[in-house]
């Protein structure tokens, strides 16, 4: 039986997920072609949920949900085409998804790219702030009337302990005044993904849309195709030789922010492990979330510059 006092760095996604009905909830899962994406939209499904996950590569993502469908016996298990790094495809996206789903009761914000070379996306984006962050923004934004409709509806934005290594840096977020440093510009992105969260909230909140923020843990998947063997040697000196966790424990705390009933009314969290995490501003922490992340200044800061990237206001409507 569900025990969420006993939840850790190892209980799995199923765990968390025990005894929760989704049926009759829509979720949204974005990279859920593979590695977490892929597993959280596979409990969710198995709850009963009706579940979209979005791939670039729709045959992969396909082949996920026929295999969704078979081991949950959930017919209702959907792929739909997104590219985060190209504001048109999101836009169209977004008008597909509204006409073919008015309402969304829960958006997971979990695909990312890590560490990547340089690259800017379609447009002209830093990489990873771009897709990780600047996409789901413009993504969510445009889906919130359904999350609206949905309402109490939930948005989980899947950040990183990678935050801890740069805060947002608004005087040069396009690294066009400083060398590029691809860990650096992991860690704005993952930190931009918990303002978002902020930010979203204190938009939302009220009118019962839920915001939360989270880091997974450590988990091998295709999100270290951009590693060399000297960067894997970083991580490990960084975390301290921290265990791994399995894909299955790996997507717990996604599951956690988008179902569990203990988070009921609550946003603007930075959770790991299957709870909510403290501010841990310890220059060497290995855990918890910088106050930098989850300040509100830095939220409603984040909020402008996003809607100048995007060309568009916000006034959500339901
Ligand atoms: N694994 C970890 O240890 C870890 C730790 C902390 C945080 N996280 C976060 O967890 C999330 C999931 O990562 P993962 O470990 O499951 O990695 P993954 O297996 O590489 O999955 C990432 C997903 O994101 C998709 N994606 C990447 N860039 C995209 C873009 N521009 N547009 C649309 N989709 C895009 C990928 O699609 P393709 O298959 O088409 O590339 C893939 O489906 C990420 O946000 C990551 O930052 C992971």
């Amino acid at each position: 039986m569900r025990d969420a006092t006993k939840f850790g760095a190892e209980t799995t996604a199923s765990e968390v997920a025990d005894g929760i009905d989704l049926r009759g909830k829509v979720v949204l899962v974005t990279g859920g072609s593979s590695g977490l994406g892929q597993e959280t939209a596979r409990v969710l499904a198995d709850r009963g949920a009706h579940v979209i996950l979005t791939a670039r590569d729709v045959p992969k993502g396909e082949a996920v949900a026929a295999g969704i469908r078979a081991s949950t016996g959930n017919p209702r298990v959907e792929v739909e085409e997104l590219e985060l790094g190209s504001l048109k495809d999101i836009r169209g996206f977004a008008s597909r998804f509204l006409a073919r789903h008015p309402t969304l009761h829960v958006l997971v914000n979990n695909a990312g790219v890590m560490a990547c070379p340089q690259s800017k996306t379609a447009d002209g984006f830093e990489l990873q702030f771009g897709s990780n962050h600047v996409g789901h923004f413009l993504m969510t934004c445009l889906l919130a009337p359904a999350l609206l409709r949905g309402a109490p509806s939930r948005v989980a934005s899947v950040s990183s302990r990678g935050h801890h290594m740069s805060p947002v840096v608004f005087d040069d977020i396009q690294f066009e005044r400083r060398p590029y440093d691809k860990w650096r510009a992991y860690g704005q992105s993952k930190t931009a993904n918990v303002l978002f969260a902020v930010g979203l909230e204190r938009r939302l909140g009220a009118r019962g849309v839920h915001a939360n923020a989270l880091h997974p843990g450590g988990i091998m998947t295709e999100l270290s195709r951009h590693l060399q063997p000297e960067d894997l040697e970083f991580l490990r000196t960084r975390t301290r030789g921290m265990k791994f966790k399995s894909v299955e424990a790996g997507a717990a705390t996604s599951v956690f922010a988008a179902t569990a009933p203990e988070l009921e009314g609550r946003g603007g969290l930075y959770l790991e492990d299957c709870h909510v995490a403290a501010v841990n501003d310890a220059p060497d922490a290995l855990d918890g979330a910088k106050s930098y992340a989850l300040d509100p200044t830095n939220a409603e800061r984040l909020w402008e510059v996003s809607e100048s990237l995007v060309g568009e206001r916000f006034a959500f409507s339901a």
